[in-house]
């Protein structure tokens, strides 16, 4: 594992050396598309290695595994969701549970499949009981968050639910007067909207819901 590392640690410095130096520009853009896909999954392999080993706050103890996100290592869209609850926890894979067929529904609906995005949450580690997050443990994570998010460059985020639209717009406005418009997170648009298991529990929730996925859709038709 630790040679393992090496190398993709050796790789990923090759690789970010030949972008800085210009010298991915002289390659056919399909072979640059290939190795930036190739550098990110490398980056995002060497960065979930940090997180499964993550012992920054007391999580660490109780949860079964880390849940580090999954999808396109060069996806257009991130979803960013809060923390994983008993299902992720147990399979190590984000939204796999109930609020997790929701949200399949609105990627397909936005005319994508599942692996053709990214998703990840705040929190890699499950609160106890499903609770909040803790404003320490999102501090503590959210370096993890930001990390991902500059590997993959996504040309839109979708932040999920009040946390992460909280974590990355540092605002404490409610999700209410968030949601359906377009912020910018590092020049990277924003859109925040209501977390699934919210609407499960909220179905008065749904109808802006999926006003808010025809926006997303929208903002990715202007990038196809
Ligand atoms: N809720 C989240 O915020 N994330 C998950 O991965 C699952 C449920």
């Amino acid at each position: 594992m630790i040679e393992e590392r090496k190398i993709i640690q050796s790789l990923i410095t090759f690789l970010e050396g030949e972008k800085m130096g210009g010298v991915l520009e002289i390659f056919s853009p399909s072979l640059k598309k290939e190795f930036s896909v190739l550098f990110s999954s490398l980056a995002l392999k060497t960065l979930s290695q940090s997180v499964y080993r993550c012992q920054r706050c007391a999580l660490a103890q109780s949860r079964r595994q880390c849940v580090f996100g999954e999808g396109a290592p060069n996806a257009l869209i991130l979803f960013v969701g809060e923390a994983p609850g008993e299902e992720e926890d147990k399979q190590g894979k984000p939204f796999v549970g109930s609020a997790g067929i929701l949200l399949t529904r609105a990627i397909e609906a936005i005319g994508l499949k599942r692996e053709e995005v990214y998703i990840t949450n705040v929190l890699k580690c499950r609160p106890p009981h499903n609770r909040n997050p803790l404003p320490q443990e999102i501090a503590n994570c959210f370096p993890y968050l930001e990390e991902q998010i500059r590997i993959i460059q996504p040309r839109i985020i979708c932040a999920l639910g009040k946390f992460a639209a909280h974590a990355l717009l540092s605002t404490s406005s409610s999700i209410s007067q968030l949601r359906g418009k377009i912020y910018s997170y590092q020049g990277i648009k924003l859109l925040p909207t209501f977390h699934p298991a919210y609407l499960l529990r909220n179905p008065q929730g749904k109808i802006p819901f999926w006003e808010d996925m025809k926006r997303l859709k929208r903002e990715l038709q202007k990038l196809l």
